[in-house]
């Protein structure tokens, strides 16, 4: 039987406060996370959405290191940063707040004395990384070596990013301090753990017995941790940013991140309503849905559910439709490698589009698997459906209203066959769009959503209102009458994924409410009602705007290469003899041109000294010929010659590599004649 729920809390992932958030993020959560909650709305049940930055744990303390910063002026610019963009692009958070607030450390704080007093928590002494020089525990990220499993030598001390394997820092082959660089020691220390164990045969019932609805990827997860069988976690780390162990003799200790972190959902929602905070997390009828990305699944599935079960008061998530991962442009997206679509970047760069991004992140969404996001698709996505679909539709239901009827909705006349058969098709949408979005298929929803905007234009093609304007007004009337419904439809059925559009919409047509219950009605529009000057919904892309995005992103993958630039191993020692062997001299270029139907490559003329020789090589991508005529290059003299392209290349011409593959040609740096030897 469907359980019935009196009040909704949608918490969505806090994002760490050490960048800005990027298309990833939305994807993954914030924009699912705002599509649900704006549905219920409409609905008008009773339901919250809860935010905030993540600002605590090591990543944050070690970049404002690096900058020369306290922590807190860290997450103070990325706050800013995430909140007014979040803001911007509509995520209607109910409230949007930080752990490092007040009441968020009480209510940390006062969590774990309370699992501390009821005796919950493992006390464990074990030996951990030291570094002499910092004069500190080196905690997760802090601590820098060789991943055991895929040989990574950028792993860290919880996780190695290359393979995905968590670690413990002791797993790491040649550990190295992040701080100083130095091998660390290895020192006692007391930390409390949380016995998972002991919550295991409670979570294998709460998930695999009572939620086998979840999403398979995230059953799946659950199901493999489960299945590994667990062990007590620890919950404290000797770190000096964070909530602080409230335990005597606990100094210099803080509440490991992931400890904290999701307890900001409690106390963001005390924050919002600090009277009626309870209901939403102690209730029997509260539907407690969390939105996260792949990555967080262990800790909302296993870690939070344990930490509210060893408490005893909370209800435990109904839900957690956790998302798989977006790519950008074939890669993975990376913070570190600023390879990614940056919200606030975007809404500076497309005023006024945030709704393009929303569509596309959601038609694009990796629901069931990884997806990628590719500025082309962007394009098409904007020209060929909210543009030619969308916009074109509402478009012309608006501008024909207003040609023959001065913008007054017509009355409805006769139902013809085919009107009535439009709209059977049209009533079915709401079913459908209620059935994905409550079982978080948002790809699909807005399928359906689309799909209104496909009746309406194809009813506007089928019956040509245009055609029949010389002859029958009446019939007319009625299919405008139709077209005018179907757009003020569309203003409903596309409100929770494009609420600046429909906001724009319902001024258009000036509809004052918004209610989902009045979906697949056609009467939303009374005839006589007047309705605004049609306006432009979208806008088409140009290439160049794309072309501009791509540029952007090949710029950054060049800055990548230059940075990350690791000269090749040198290769095995040859023999004095050998390279002798070798006949390396200098020439004069006489004359270059392209070779024909070979993008590739250059011909010289070459004055070795000797005569002249002929030369193919193969860096037309990097020199204009003219460029090089007249300089002094090094070649191997005595390489056997072959033919390219048809013409016999007798020699090398040597160049240097880039960290992009370009190729830069060698020459001497003084005079000297043409065909000296190099050695
Ligand atoms: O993965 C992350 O970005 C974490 N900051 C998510 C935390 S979610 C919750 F527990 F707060
Ligand atoms: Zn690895």
């Amino acid at each position: 039987m469907e359980k019935k729920f009196a009040r909704t809390l949608v918490t969505t992932a806090l994002p760490y406060a050490n960048g800005p958030v990027h298309i990833g993020h939305l994807a993954g959560v914030y924009i699912p996370a705002d599509i649900y909650t704006r549905y219920l709305r409409l609905k008008e049940e009773d339901v919250i959405m809860i935010g905030g930055s993540d600002e605590h744990g090591v990543p944050i303390t070690i970049k404002a290191k690096a900058e020369g910063v306290t922590p807190q002026d860290i997450v103070d610019r990325y706050h800013t940063i995430i909140k007014d963009s979040f803001e911007e692009l509509g995520i209607s958070f109910d409230v949007y707040s930080r752990t490092t607030s007040e009441i968020h450390k009480k209510t940390a704080s006062d969590f774990f004395s309370k699992l501390y007093k009821k005796g919950e928590f493992i006390e464990k002494t074990s030996m951990q990384y030291y570094d002499e020089d910092a004069n500190q525990f080196l905690a997760d990220r802090y601590i820098v070596g060789t991943c055991p499993h895929c040989k990574n030598e950028r792993a860290y001390g919880d996780q190695c990013e290359a393979c995905g394997t968590s670690l413990n820092a002791t797993d790491l082959i040649d550990p190295r301090s992040a701080i100083t660089g130095n091998r660390p020691v290895l020192r006692e220390t007391k930390h409390w753990y949380l016995p998972l164990d002991k919550w295991e045969p409670k979570l294998r019932e709460w998930i695999l017995e009572g939620h086998k609805e979840w999403k398979p990827n995230v059953y799946g997860q659950c199901k493999s941790w489960l299945d590994l069988g667990l062990q007590p976690r620890a919950v404290s780390r000797d770190l000096d940013w964070g909530v602080p162990v409230p335990v005597e003799g606990a100094e210099g200790k803080v509440l490991y991140v992931w400890f904290d972190a999701p307890i900001g959902y409690i106390s963001n929602t005390k924050e919002l309503l600090p009277d009626t905070w309870e209901d939403y997390w102690k209730k029997k009828d509260t539907r407690i849905i969390n939105f996260i990305g792949k990555d967080n699944i262990v800790f909302h599935c296993i870690v939070f559910p344990a930490m509210l079960m060893a408490d005893g008061d909370y209800q435990l998530p109904e839900n957690v439709p956790a998302n798989e991962f977006l790519n950008l442009e074939g890669d993975k997206i990376s913070t570190s490698r600023n390879w990614a679509v940056w919200l606030h970047e975007y809404l500076k760069e497309f005023p006024g589009k945030q709704d393009v991004l929303r569509y596309v992140l959601t038609a694009n969404a990796p629901e069931t698997k990884d997806n990628d996001f590719t500025w082309r698709d962007f394009q098409a996505r904007n020209n060929n459906e909210l543009v030619a679909i969308l916009g074109n539709f509402i478009n012309r239901a608006l501008v024909l209203t207003h040609k023959y009827y001065k913008g007054i909705v017509p009355a409805l006349g006769e139902l013809t066959d085919y009107d009535n058969a439009t709209l059977a098709e049209f009533k079915d949408v709401k079913a459908a769009l209620e059935n994905n979005i409550e079982t978080f298929r948002f790809r699909e929803a807005l399928k359906d959503a689309m799909n209104l905007a496909r009746i309406g234009n194809k009813y506007l093609a089928d019956t040509e209102p245009w055609k029949l304007a010389k002859t029958d007004m009446t019939r007319v009337d009625t299919i405008m009458y139709i077209a005018l419904q179907i757009s003020a439809n569309l203003a409903i059925a596309f409100e929770p994924f494009l609420p600046f559009t429909t906001a724009k919409l319902r001024n258009i047509l000036n509809i004052k409410s918004c209610e989902w219950e009045e979906l697949g009605s056609i009467n939303l529009l009374s005839t006589g009602a007047t309705i605004n000057a049609p306006e432009l919904l979208f806008e088409k892309i140009e290439d160049s705007v794309i072309e501009e995005q791509i540029a952007k992103l090949n710029r950054t993958k060049e800055e990548n290469l230059i940075k990350n630039y690791k000269p090749a191993p040198v290769a095995d020692n040859i023999p004095f003899d050998d390279f002798m062997k070798l006949d390396v001299r200098v020439g004069r270029i006489l004359e270059c041109t392209k070779v024909p139907k070979a993008d590739k490559l250059l011909q010289f003329k070459i004055d070795d000294g000797m005569g002249g020789r002929t030369i193919v090589s193969g860096i037309a991508k990097y020199y204009a010929p003219e460029d090089l005529i007249g300089k002094d290059v090094c070649f191997v003299a005595n390489f056997a010659p072959r033919k390219l392209k048809g013409i016999e290349s007798q020699g090398m011409i040597l160049s240097a590599e880039n960290p992009d593959g370009s190729l830069v040609v060698i020459g001497p740096q003084g005079e000297v004649k043409a065909g000296s030897q190099v050695k």
